[in-house]
């Protein structure tokens, strides 16, 4: 490929605040019809969240045939149903909103003239380019994607790359692209900047996504497209250009989920699927990190001094990747009296976060792709800070930001509520936690290998929740009618209970609020009626009787209270509850994870009897990037 001589460097501020959104992208060429590889990948990347879907099919010598609408994948499959969709090549897309309302016309893909496109992201100077195109009275829809076609079709005198390249060089903002050019009918090109996209060969031909989950069913092997590079899949030949036109070998890397795991398996929801997954996956995440008996990231290549030399640490998150940031900094700042600070990433630019050389940043993420952990370690990098990211999918945008990675082993995760993310998470804290315990002398190595065969009886230990379903499953029934709800606890009790506030709050629409139970007398209790019941949850020795003091305010209120306790310590509560449940003893440490099993199935179960879409809540989305 010649080089372009197109300057595109000047056009891209990488530092600049970026926005884009949780659209679905899927591209297949082979010798299958693509139709259904399409329909078959969109429904593995529903979980994004999305409101319309449509596709792209290449037809040789005939106009590209795109089918699309606001809706489901489902409405998706009808359309194609009754419609006569032939071709071996094509691009899908799920979108979901924000430039343009949801409706058949703003569904991708957009075509103009010879050039149909699918997009993920947003084009911050569409209107301008609208302006100096003239193109006002020639869009049909709202998007700013459809400006990109036209800006396509403008620049297209025969040579698809030229095209792209001299489009890339005037559109501002994030991006992902699919492109199809009528003149090539059994090619797809890709480009993008930060919107992530990952391609493929299968069996039968290349394929292209916007995440791995929708590569799985096909193949193990995948590379993340570069930013600012071009991709081309033929049939036989994946090319990646770099926008000067120079070949670029791409780096495959190795998934290791595989099919099965990204289907319900006989589960009505993946949600409980994934929540009865869980003691193989924290089997998974803390087995190959145990050498002697003791933590080790020997395997993940990160050197001890990463430990022993910070001085300071930030874990920053969103949502339920934040709160196991809140098990880590207390099992942190007890263990190894160092401190820990635990921002919400979409927060930590607004606090003046104190950042330097001496500060480790964790950032936190199921996904690896949240837009607000990924801007929060770009400003941590250039305050110099060491970066570790806690991540669940390979090669995904925020272990790229980072020196350094540790992977949970959860294996995809589809629904949108997080539950075995969560908790392989909080693994990985314990790992760091005794690795930095070892290596700064606060544990000994008889104390390291006594919290280590602790960690190794948690698989055990959530099992043992997980047999007694049924129990919990009578606790959720008597909640299905709240409409609003404590949770109340101290310490870490307190943190586990944020997540499982979230998780109730998030599948079953319950308003539920976590709260620090010495907190509740300062306002907070006047909320207390018959009509609110109150999860207790007690599992931490030095909490025990102040806990039952604040159980006993509540009631005092009128309050039908729910307990989930420790076993070791529900003989020394006799007080009478609406319901309890007690947990398999562990040390207290440990205890969050037997509880946020419970707390996973009570959230689970008020959903499934509510009879809601339990995987996909109302206004969620799995994977977010929009600020
Ligand atoms: C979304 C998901 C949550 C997740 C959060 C952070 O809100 O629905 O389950 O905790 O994003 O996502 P991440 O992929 O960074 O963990």
């Amino acid at each position: 490929m010649e080089n372009t001589g197109i300057n595109t460097k000047f056009r891209f501020d990488h530092n600049r605040k970026v926005r884009n959104f949780m659209c679905g992208i899927i591209g297949y060429t082979g010798n299958k019809q693509v139709k259904d590889i399409v329909l078959d990948a969109l429904t593995l990347l529903e979980y994004r969240g999305y409101d319309s879907a449509g596709m792209a099919v290449s037809v040789p010598e005939k106009p590209t045939k795109i089918i699309k609408c606001a809706g489901r994948v489902t409405d998706l499959r009808k359309l194609c149903e009754s419609n006569e969709i032939e071709g071996t090549c094509g691009i899908g897309h799920t979108r979901w909103a924000t430039h343009g309302g949801v409706s058949d016309e703003n569904a991708h893909p957009h075509k103009s003239g010879k050039i149909t496109v699918i997009h993920n992201g947003i084009i911050e100077n569409y209107s301008e380019l609208t302006r100096k195109y003239d193109l006002q009275d020639k869009l049909r829809s709202q998007t700013d994607t459809e400006v990109v076609a036209a800006v396509l079709a403008h620049h297209f005198t025969g040579d698809p790359f030229m095209a792209i390249v001299k489009t890339v060089s005037e559109i501002k903002g994030t991006f992902s692209l699919g492109i199809l050019f009528e003149d090539n009918p059994d090619t797809i090109y890709a480009v993008r900047n930060v919107s992530p996209i990952v391609a493929a060969f299968c069996d039968t031909g290349a394929l292209l996504a916007s995440d791995v989950t929708a590569l799985c069913k096909y193949t193990k092997e995948y590379f993340v497209l570069p930013e600012l590079h071009v991709a081309e899949l033929k049939p036989h030949k994946i090319t990646v250009y770099d926008l000067n036109g120079k070949e670029v070998a791409p780096e495959y890397i190795t998934m290791d989920w595989d099919v099965t795991q990204s289907e319900k398996n006989g589960y009505p929801f993946f949600m409980e699927k994934e929540i009865m997954e869980q003691p193989e996956a924290i089997r998974k995440t803390i087995m190959p990190r145990i050498r002697n008996n003791l933590p080790s990231f020997e395997a993940d290549g990160i050197p001890d001094s990463l430990f022993t030399e910070s001085k300071r640490i930030c874990v920053v998150a969103c949502g339920t990747a934040m709160h196991s940031g809140l098990v880590g900094k207390s099992l942190i700042q007890s263990m190894i009296n160092i401190h820990v600070d635990v921002v919400l990433a979409s927060e930590f630019m607004y606090t003046n976060p104190v950042i330097d050389e001496d500060t480790l940043v964790i950032a936190v993420s199921q996904s690896g792709e949240t837009i607000d952990t990924l801007e929060a370690l770009k400003f941590a990098r250039k305050k110099g800070a060491k970066r570790l990211a806690i991540v669940n999918v390979k090669g995904s945008t925020i272990t790229r930001e980072c020196e350094q990675v540790i992977y949970t082993y959860a294996g995809p995760e589809i629904a949108v509520a997080s539950t075995k993310a969560y908790t392989t998470q909080l693994a990985a804290f314990y790992l760091i936690a005794c690795r930095m315990a070892y290596l700064k002398g606060t544990f000994d190595e008889e104390k390291a290998e006594s919290f280590m065969r602790e960690l190794q009886k948690v698989p055990a230990m959530m099992e043992k929740v997980l047999d007694r379903r049924d129990i919990i499953h009578k606790i959720a029934r008597k909640l299905v009618n709240a409409r609003d709800l404590f949770m109340i606890g101290r310490g870490l009790d307190y943190s586990t209970l944020l997540e499982g506030s979230l998780k109730l709050k998030e599948v079953s629409y319950i308003h539920s609020e976590a709260y620090a139970s010495g907190e509740l007398k300062h306002g907070t209790i006047a909320l207390i009626t018959e009509e609110t019941p109150v999860i207790a949850l007690v599992t931490q020795a030095c909490i025990v009787l102040k806990e039952v003091s604040n159980i006993r305010e509540v009631q005092a209120r009128g309050a039908r209270v729910f307990l989930l306790i420790k076993e070791e310590y529900a003989s020394s509560v006799t007080d009478k509850f609406e319901e309890s449940f007690t947990l398999p003893d562990m040390e207290d440490d440990f205890m969050v994870m037997p509880a946020s099993v419970a707390l996973q199935l009570i959230a689970y179960y008020v959903s499934l009897d509510k009879g809601l879409d339990v995987d996909k809540p109302r206004n969620l989305a799995k994977v977010v990037t929009v600020e």
